[in-house]
């Protein structure tokens, strides 16, 4: 049977056996065959898992060790300067290796043991309404490849380097793994799709690009901004506004490229009010009422 992965970019399609993946001009790893066929083999066990599966082992290779090595050391550093103490804390206890890039399926077993969710293996990027659906049940789609050695500071899409320090830290935390799961129970009530673009773009401005007021200081908080490095060292300069649903809900944004508008809260309090307020009230009407 042909499938074609639940992704939009790059295209990542099976056809009589055989997966495909394919990248853009502008993409770093664009050209590089060996990488290619690397991201095809992660693929294929992607779409190969059944459910309930363990997580797919895979055959990481030298050069993404040292990926996974450089990237992680450089965003330690900046971590210790510019990320949350929360987020600092429950990284903690994900007890990853420095040397090596880990195992989805650790990851997911040690998060499960924590807070009960679990990660479960994407091809690529996940349609809006399976991906936040699925958070309900607190299964986190995520990828497993690791981003193209040329450009270790930033990924134009999420790659196992962000789903696992930036999302796992978050999913480890029993106080952000309820608010995933918020999410998901929100998109599932949902039948508008501007709703659940809605959601979406909360979510974008919350989770992924968050900054949070720390004792004086922006701190970052969302899993985006937390694996890019280059975002990271410049995230101040950016137009920083306060939370507001009404203005999110009209700003636009590139989930491949450096944001120029980002929402703080006042404290992870905040956040945690700002988010549960929303997701709790939030109905197929909502877009139209803001
Ligand atoms: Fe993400």
């Amino acid at each position: 049977m042909d499938r074609v992965a639940k992704s939009y970019a790059p295209l990542i399609e099976e056809r009589d056996g055989k997966t495909t993946v394919t990248l853009s001009e502008d993409h770093p790893g664009f050209g590089d065959r060996r990488y290619i066929e690397h991201r095809e083999r992660i693929a294929a066990a992607a779409l190969h898992a059944r459910t309930g599966d363990p997580v797919p082992y895979i055959m990481y290779s030298e050069e993404d060790d040292a990926t996974w090595q450089l990237v992680t050391t450089s965003l330690s550093k900046l971590h210790k300067q510019y990320a949350a103490a929360e987020y600092l804390a429950h990284f903690d206890a994900l007890n990853l290796p420095s040397d090596r890039a880990p195992q989805l399926r650790d990851v997911s077993d040690t998060i499960g043991e924590l807070t009960g969710f679990k990660m479960t293996p994407a091809a690529g990027i996940v349609g809006t309404t399976t991906f936040y659906g699925e958070l309900a049940n607190r299964t986190f789609n995520a990828t497993q490849y690791i981003r193209h050695p040329s450009q270790p500071r930033f990924s134009p899409e999420p790659d196992m380097i962000h789903e696992i320090i930036g999302h796992g830290a978050h999913l480890a935390n029993e106080r952000w793994a309820r608010m995933y799961e918020l999410v998901g129970k929100a998109v599932l009530r949902l039948s508008n799709p501007k709703a659940v673009q809605l959601v979406s773009r909360v979510f974008w401005f919350s989770m992924e690009c968050g900054v949070v007021e720390e004792k004086g200081e922006l701190k970052v908080w969302g899993a985006s901004l937390l694996t890019s490095a280059g975002e990271m060292a410049q995230f101040r300069n950016v137009d920083i506004r306060e939370l507001d649903l009404a203005g999110m809900a009209k700003q636009g944004y590139e989930p491949d490229a450096y944001q120029p508008v980002l929402y703080k809260a006042r404290s992870l309090g905040h956040f945690e009010d700002f988010l549960e307020d929303f997701l709790t009230m939030i109905d197929d009407d909502t877009p139209d009422a803001i």
